[in-house]
């Protein structure tokens, strides 16, 4: 299987908030953008792999900002790693002004997709060759990341993460 970059798997998504959206603080409610970002992530995972692809697992969200009402967010979503039948996708969310069209970066999520067949059998996908500097070190840290990932679903036992016990030692 050929190895791809991850800029072949680059999804952008750009959508407003609007009121139905929202919670009590009119700001975009969380709910809605893990939606956002599972839908932009799924068409990543499935750029990268040319298969069907379901999300195994959230890694990692950080809802550091709000997302005002009417703002103009923008989800854009690559795949990081890729390894057996799984994927890693590294989702950055930025909100755009309006007047200037500066980017503010709003929130970022990791999630785990896995390629599967009709049956829902995983199957293998294409390697990742990481090219600019983010993109390596977003490899480079994805192995640990699933290992994490495992232990908490108790898929893996803490004394088998070896890339991720080194981190403490
Ligand atoms: C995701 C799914 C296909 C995995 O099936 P499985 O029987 O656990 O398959 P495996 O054990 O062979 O795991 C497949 C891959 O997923 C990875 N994986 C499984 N659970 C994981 C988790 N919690 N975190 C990170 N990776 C995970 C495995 O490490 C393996 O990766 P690799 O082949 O790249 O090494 C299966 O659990 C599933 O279909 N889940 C439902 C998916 C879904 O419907 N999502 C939408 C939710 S509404």
């Amino acid at each position: 299987m050929t190895p791809k970059h991850p800029s072949e798997s680059l999804t952008i998504l750009t959508d407003m908030v609007l009121p139905s959206e929202t919670n009590a603080l009119h700001n975009l409610f969380g709910g809605e953008l893990l939606a956002r970002m599972d839908r932009a992530a799924s068409i990543s995972a499935g750029r990268h792999s040319r298969q069907v692809s379901v999300t195994a697992s959230v890694n990692h969200v950080a809802f550091n900002k709000a997302i005002a009402l009417g703002s103009v967010v923008i989800i854009e979503a690559k795949v990081s790693r890729a390894f057996k039948t799984s994927m890693e996708i590294y989702i950055d969310v930025w909100v755009e002004d309006r007047e200037s069209g500066e980017r503010t970066k709003a929130n970022e999520a990791i999630y785990t997709f896995v390629a599967v067949d009709a049956t829902g059998k995983p199957v293998e996908v294409p390697q990742i060759i990481p090219e600019t500097k983010l993109e390596i070190h977003r490899y480079d840290d994805a192995l640990r990341r699933k290992q994490l990932s495992l232990v908490l679903a108790g898929k893996m036992k803490p004394e088998e993460a070896t890339e991720l016990k080194a981190l403490f030692v």
